[in-house]
């Protein structure tokens, strides 16, 4: 946990907008997954936060990961270089998981020479898979409830249980070899159910693919959706844990491998944002505050990610309803219109918590503001 006076340190020594990043906390929700869900080999989801320092702090705790682009494989790639040719392979076998349902063709031939494991959930990619990259170790990713997930992915990704069994079948006949099966629940998960369904639903389709002659399936792969604690109402992963061990440890053999891609329990809380008011307002009584980050930057979660991020000052004081807009000059770049902030003046600093997944990942550099410079702390 980083200190707001810290924070201010920070800000002052190099300047705002800063993305802060404690790898202290990195290691800490990695090796808490590893505490509490002993049965689970970790494959960090890098698109949360793909910024190689994160993916070499956790290389270096031994982490497995979740790749769902060519670049993205690369950034994880770069850890393993020094390896042999031969060791390189079996650690990429081992220890890397291409989660993106949907490939590229010139993606499939890239990967093809690596022999990844990656995931799949229709007829068309198995085709792609088999004409682009046949040494590939594939994994069924299967529809799921996401019910109450902030993010939902089940309109876009996974195959519905009744197709299953027949697309494993088609994998098989067309000399691939399926090795399990893998699910999201829906990123931001706090309805626990979610992941008893899934898990009851992967069970049915082991059990179906089994009384089908298939029985080369050997791994599940419960994805991601782990809740960061956003705020006090986020029950924590040890109450999750309880609930995902006894379903697994009821409904699966011990030799069945376990894998689960977190990216947000992981990253989230270990980012901070630091900016400054650039300007102030006050519309219709209203004091609106202009801060030099915004939501086609480190806040873009706010958008892409459905998330909301309180604004803190470190300055106290008597508070008022606020509203806090973004730098550019697009109306969408509101970071939030009801802030309860003291009264702050131009230059003064505001910061927020556990902003550290899906946020700098996807700022970009409209209007010719560029991303947010990050700090790394406690590497
Ligand atoms: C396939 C896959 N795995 C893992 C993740 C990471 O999920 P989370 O950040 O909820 O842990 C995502 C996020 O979208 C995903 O699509």
């Amino acid at each position: 946990m980083i200190t707001p006076a810290k924070l201010k340190r920070l800000a002052e020594r190099h300047g705002t907008p800063l993305f802060v990043i404690d790898h202290d906390a990195i290691r800490e929700n990695y090796r808490q997954f590893r505490r509490y869900l002993p049965r689970v080999q970790v494959y960090y989801a890098v698109k949360a936060n793909p910024d190689p320092a994160i993916v070499r702090t956790l290389y270096k705790e031994g982490a497995s990961f979740d790749v769902a682009s060519m670049p993205e494989f690369m950034i994880v790639h770069e850890n393993i270089r020094h390896l042999s040719a031969r060791r390189r392979q079996d650690w990429i076998w081992d220890k890397i998981i291409y989660a993106n349902p949907t490939k590229p063709t010139e993606t499939l031939e890239k990967l093809n020479r690596y022999k990844p494991l990656v995931t799949f959930d229709n007829l068309e990619e198995i085709r792609k898979i088999r004409r682009h990259a046949p040494n590939a170790g594939l994994a069924l990713r299967l529809r799921v409830p996401n019910t109450g997930a902030m993010v939902e992915l089940s309109s876009k990704f996974g195959a519905a249980a009744g197709e299953a069994v027949d697309l494993i079948l088609e994998a098989d006949k067309a000399g691939l070899v399926v090795e399990g099966i893998s699910f999201h629940v829906g990123s931001q998960t706090t309805n626990f159910q979610n992941y008893v369904q899934a898990l009851n639903l992967t069970a049915n389709v082991f059990k179906e693919a089994r009384d089908r002659g298939y029985t080369k399936m050997n791994l599940i792969d419960i994805g991601g959706g782990f809740p960061a604690p956003y705020d006090a109402t986020v029950k924590p992963l040890k109450e999750l844990a309880k609930v995902i061990n006894g379903e697994i440890d009821r409904l699966f053999p011990k030799d069945i491998q376990i894998l689960a891609e977190p990216g947000r329990f992981i990253a989230a809380s270990a980012g901070y944002a630091v900016s400054k008011v650039i300007g102030k307002a006050v519309r219709d009584g209203k004091t609106c505050y202009y801060i030099n980050d915004g939501v086609y930057h480190t806040y873009s979660g706010v958008i892409f990610d459905h998330c909301k991020y309180p604004i803190h000052a470190f300055k106290k004081g008597p508070t008022e309803i606020c509203s806090v807009f973004g730098p550019t000059c697009d109306a969408l770049d509101v970071v939030s219109m009801a802030e309860n902030l003291p009264n702050l003046e131009r230059d003064d600093f505001v910061y927020s918590t556990n902003i550290g997944a899906y946020s700098h990942a996807s700022a970009t550099y409209f209007n010719g503001f560029p991303p947010a410079t990050v700090v790394h702390v406690n590497v």
